[in-house]
C-alpha cells in the first residue's frame, strides 16, 4: 500500500552526487523532502532541480532538508548536472539519488505502472523530525513543481505541530491562523495573548502565535 500521512518514511542506503547518503543520518533531527523526477536530461525536470538549488537557502531557513531522486545512474546525474546549472543559473547544491534498481522508488511508491512501467513520478514526501511522513503531493510528468507551495506547507507543518492552529485557505507565514475548535473561549484568551476574533463559533482567527 502506497505511503500514508502518518506512516513512517523508510530508511534507506543509496548512491548521490554527494557520496553514499544513509537516509535517517543524513536528515538527523532536521524535517526533510524527498522528491522524484523522472529523468536526466529532460526539460521540465532540469527547471525543477534549478529551482530547488534556488531555494536551497529557504530550505535551510526552514531546517529542512532537501533530496533529489530518480531512477537514473550516478553516472548520468554527474554528466547532467552541469546542464541544470547552465540552464538555470543555479548550480546543484543538494544531493541527487541515483536509483537504478527502484529500491528507493519502490520503498516509497514512486513508480505508477499505469503512467509509467520505469520512470518515477513527480512525488513529493515531507517528513518530520519524528521521521513521519507529513506531506504527500504527485504530479505528473508533464506539470512541473512550485516549491515555493512545498515551503508554505512546511511553514504550516512546522507551525501547526508546536501551536493549537490550523492554517486557512492560501494562507502565509505571517497572516492570521486558526484556533483549535477543541480550545474554548476562555483558554484562547490565554492561549492567545494577541487576542482574537470571531467568525464563527468553530472559526476563530488570531495573529499568528510564534512571531
Ligand atoms: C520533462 O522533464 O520534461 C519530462 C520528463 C519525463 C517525461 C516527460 C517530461
Amino acid at each position: 500500500m502506497a505511503l500514508q500521512l502518518g506512516d513512517v518514511a523508510p530508511d534507506f542506503t543509496a548512491e548521490s552526487t554527494e557520496g553514499t547518503i544513509h537516509f535517517y543520518d543524513y536528515l538527523g533531527d532536521s524535517w526533510g523532502v524527498l522528491f522524484s523526477h523522472p529523468k536526466d536530461f529532460t526539460p521540465v525536470c532540469t527547471t525543477e532541480l534549478g529551482e530547488v538549488a534556488r531555494l536551497k537557502g529557504e530550505f535551510d531557513k526552514r531546517n529542512t532538508k532537501v533530496l533529489g531522486l530518480s531512477v537514473d545512474s550516478l553516472e548520468s546525474h554527474q554528466s547532467w548536472v552541469g546542464d541544470i546549472e547552465d540552464a538555470t543559473g543555479n548550480a546543484l547544491n543538494y544531493p541527487l539519488l541515483a536509483d537504478p534498481d527502484h529500491t528507493v522508488s519502490d520503498l516509497y511508491g514512486m513508480i505508477h505502472p499505469n503512467a509509467s512501467d520505469t520512470l518515477t513520478v513527480r512525488s513529493v514526501f515531507v517528513i518530520g523530525p519524528d521521521k513521519k511522513v507529513k506531506l504527500t503531493i504527485t504530479y505528473p510528468a508533464s506539470t512541473g513543481r512550485n516549491f515555493a507551495e512545498i515551503l508554505r506547507v512546511i511553514d504550516s507543518l512546522q507551525l501547526t505541530s508546536g501551536h493549537s492552529v490550523s492554517t486557512p485557505v492560501n494562507w502565509t507565514a505571517g497572516e492570521d491562523v486558526i484556533i483549535s475548535p477543541a480550545i474554548s473561549d476562555e483558554d484562547a484568551a490565554t492561549r492567545f495573548p494577541k487576542g482574537f476574533r470571531t467568525v464563527k463559533p468553530y472559526l476563530r482567527l488570531t495573529p499568528q502565535p510564534d512571531r
